[in-house]
């Protein structure tokens, strides 16, 4: 594999000054999103890594999970079905082999932590607090069961999500902390009230929506965890209403947005939403090199649309 021509065809991207989200500042609008650009810089022979606003990296648990059994993505009319299950190594592994690696790319790193518990998420933010200087900031992914609650997902709950954000808050006083909600409930514009008050600095929208499907041959379904969640086109009107409903009933709460990300319109559509950011995650299983060539045409389309500045497109749909 060679590293030797990612640059090529990314120095034009038109400069449309930095970009301010939940108290971080970035180069530009774009990152990648959790779980579809490795837990560390596996993308870097496609793309310069530094060019993006960020990356995402997988979520993290405390401790090593094994995720789920295979097969873990299938296509969709317009998008995929996944149920990877947040396999992964663990914080520690993670600060000691894989954050160095995006360091040394060039990369701006946002760590992503999950929990099966209020204490798991607890437990993986104190293990982060050691390199949390070293992370532009630290998104806490809401879409897993609850344990200890019959299995509820946190996203779900408002309780829930505010309790699991006060404990991060409480290990990570200085991090700038993104609560990534769930669009799977319509409670989803009281839940990002309720981690606001808990001490989130932004909100992420969203993460997969529920899905399945059924293999009519073996009647049983496509993937080995039977369900799993849907991703890509198909959900970027969800993902669009859920920016725009968020920013509607919480003026001053930042956001940023997630879903179905293909090209540079769709960045500015969320933006005039009310992003501030947008992340890119299934349009990089189709193209490794999305999100510079998303990038790249945000920023064309921003200056076709006689935009001078990332920072004016936020909220100019309302
Ligand atoms: C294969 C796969 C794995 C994912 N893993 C995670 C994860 O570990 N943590 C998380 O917060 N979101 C995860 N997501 C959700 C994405 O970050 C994103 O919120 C969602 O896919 C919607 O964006 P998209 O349509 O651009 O993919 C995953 C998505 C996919 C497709």
């Amino acid at each position: 594999m060679t590293w030797l021509n990612t640059r090529r065809g990314f120095d034009e991207i038109e400069a449309l000054g930095d970009i301010t989200c939940g108290g971080v500042r970035a180069s530009n609008p774009i990152f990648l999103a959790s779980g579809t650009a490795g837990h560390g810089a596996e993308l870097a022979p496609y793309m310069p890594l530094d060019k993006l606003g960020g990356i995402v990296v997988k979520s993290l648990s405390a401790d090593a999970w094994p995720g789920n059994p295979a097969p873990r993505v299938h296509p969709t009319a317009s998008g995929m079905l996944n149920s990877v299950g947040l396999q992964g190594d663990g914080v520690p592994h993670w600060t000691q082999h894989d954050l160095p690696v995006l360091e040394a790319v060039g990369a701006t790193v946002v760590a992503s932590i999950w929990g099966r518990s209020v204490a798991d998420y607890a437990r993986a933010a104190e293990l982060l607090r050691p390199v949390s200087a070293r992370l532009l900031a630290v998104e806490v992914n809401l879409s897993c069961p609850n344990l200890e609650g019959r299995s509820a997902i946190f996203a779900h709950d408002a309780d829930l999500s505010a309790q699991v954000l006060a404990v991060v808050r409480a290990e990570l006083p200085s991090s700038s902390l993104w609560a990534k909600l769930s669009a799977n409930t319509d409670r989803i514009v009281e839940i990002a009230g309720s981690v606001h008050a808990a001490g989130a600095d932004a909100v992420t929208l969203v993460n997969t929506m529920l899905g399945l499907m059924i293999d009519t041959s073996t009647r049983r379904p496509v993937l080995g965890n039977g369900g799993g969640g849907l991703s890509g086109r198909a959900i970027h009107p969800i993902a669009v209403r859920a920016i725009h409903d968020i920013r509607r009933a919480h003026s001053e709460l930042p956001i940023v947005g997630v879903g179905g990300v293909s090209n540079g319109d769709d960045v500015i559509e969320m933006m005039l939403a009310g992003a501030s950011f947008v992340q890119v995650g299934t349009a990089t299983f189709s193209d490794p090199r999305s999100g510079v060539k998303i990038l790249r045409h945000a920023s064309r389309r921003a200056r076709e649309l006689g935009v001078t500045r990332w920072q004016d497109l936020v909220n100019a749909a309302h």
